[in-house]
């Protein structure tokens, strides 16, 4: 063997490992960095080096198509007020992407840019606790590999586009603590059956009646607290669906208890303040999980009967069931004949 030889088979593998960086990649990196005012958190960010040993960034061989781990496979950066701007078009040169987070920017403004559509293997988009604002963009549709998009707690407007219906493998919509009005589009009610996204929409200002068709799909998690809704939501109930978790509280919601059968493997049923009438049905305390059962609160609601005895409604004490029409027994006062 010649020394060539044996040096290259010595050292190749750590020249190719510290040296790692598509300069495509690289380019659109630092052109990111001075989209956001060259902060002190991206300092690691230097024409220099290479991008995959970069702070916040991974460029993951098992991703496909990118055996030699020279692509930029996710990038996560949080927590600076001095990443100031908006987030620039060049996201969009970073074809590998399949986890792209901006979190915790509290000075990063505007919307999310359309070269976003060109990220076809992104499937986690972490956009949460920014200054972002503008309706959430419905091309968003347009990355059919997206599977979980968190984009709470900014200043997005607007309502919920139905075009994000179409999203094929879709796992969560979390919107919550935004400034959404309207209410949830129908086309929702169109999700696979069995295996719909969770929907995580509380602290907005979404209101009306939800469309019926929300009846349809199993909804594992459906979070609406503290939003204007009103009207009918018992069919988002059923004792044949997989829900876990429904959270309607704080809203302005009005249909008959009594006519509701729970999921049997819920164990987060949170219906405070709203305008709910009848009474909380026995089977509530037939559910599978009974044992570990962590929310279960009807208060400020129009309840009225007595509570029926059982596993779930003995564990929780009188502010779960207090501030109802006329409600009644344990752990309420016991019912009087009126009551009944
Ligand atoms: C933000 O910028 C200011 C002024 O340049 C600097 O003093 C501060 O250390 C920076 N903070 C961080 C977290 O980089
Ligand atoms: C970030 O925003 C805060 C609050 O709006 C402001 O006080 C601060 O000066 C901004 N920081 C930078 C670096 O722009
Ligand atoms: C629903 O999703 C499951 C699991 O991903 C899949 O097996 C099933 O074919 C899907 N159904 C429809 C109608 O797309
Ligand atoms: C609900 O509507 C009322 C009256 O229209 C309004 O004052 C309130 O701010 C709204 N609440 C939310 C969370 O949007
Ligand atoms: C309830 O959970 C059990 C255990 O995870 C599961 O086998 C069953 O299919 C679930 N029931 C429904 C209606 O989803
Ligand atoms: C139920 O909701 C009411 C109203 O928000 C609250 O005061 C009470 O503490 C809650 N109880 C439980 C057990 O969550």
């Amino acid at each position: 063997m010649s020394s060539t030889f044996i040096y290259l088979l010595l050292f190749l593998p750590l020249l190719i490992t510290a040296e790692k960086c598509n300069k495509y990649d690289k380019r659109a990196l630092l052109s990111i960095k001075a989209a956001f005012n060259n902060p002190y958190l991206l300092a690691s960010w230097t024409s220099s080096s290479a991008c995959c040993e970069w702070y916040g960034i991974q460029c993951d061989p098992g991703v496909p198509g990118n055996s030699d781990g020279s692509r930029v496979t996710s990038l996560f950066i949080s927590t600076d007020s001095n990443v100031t701007g908006t987030i620039p078009p060049a996201i969009g040169d970073l074809p590998f992407l399949t986890t792209l987070g901006f979190h915790k920017f509290p000075n990063v403004t505007g919307n999310i840019p359309y070269s976003i559509t060109r990220l076809t293997r992104l499937t986690f988009l972490f956009l949460t606790w920014n200054s972002l604002s503008g309706p959430i963009p419905s091309f968003l549709s347009q990355i059919p590999s997206l599977t979980d998009i968190y984009l709470a707690f900014n200043k997005f407007s607007g309502s919920i586009p139905p075009e994000l219906a179409k999203l094929p493998f879709i796992q969560i919509f979390d919107f919550s603590r935004n400034r959404l009005t309207g209410s949830i589009p129908a086309e929702f009610g169109n999700f696979n059956k069995s295996y719909p996204p969770d929907l995580v929409l509380n602290h907005n200002s979404l209101s009306g009646d939800l469309p019926v068709s929300l009846g349809v799909p199993e909804w594992g998690k459906i979070d609406l607290s503290r939003n204007n809704f009103t009207g009918d939501a018992s069919f988002l109930f059923g004792v044949g669906k997989s829900t876990r978790y429904i959270d309607l509280s704080r809203n302005e919601f009005a249909f008959d208890l009594s006519r509701v059968t729970f999921p049997v493997n819920l164990t987060i049923l949170d219906l405070n303040h709203n305008k709910i009438t009848g009474s909380i049905p026995a089977q509530i305390n037939q559910l599978v999980d009974s044992p570990y059962f962590p929310v279960f609160n009807v208060s400020y609601n129009r309840l009225c009967g007595e509570i029926p005895a059982g596993p779930i409604t003995a564990t929780f004490g009188v502010d779960s069931y207090f501030h109802n029409k006329c409600l009644c027994g344990s752990p309420l006062p016991p019912c009087t004949s009126k009551q009944i």
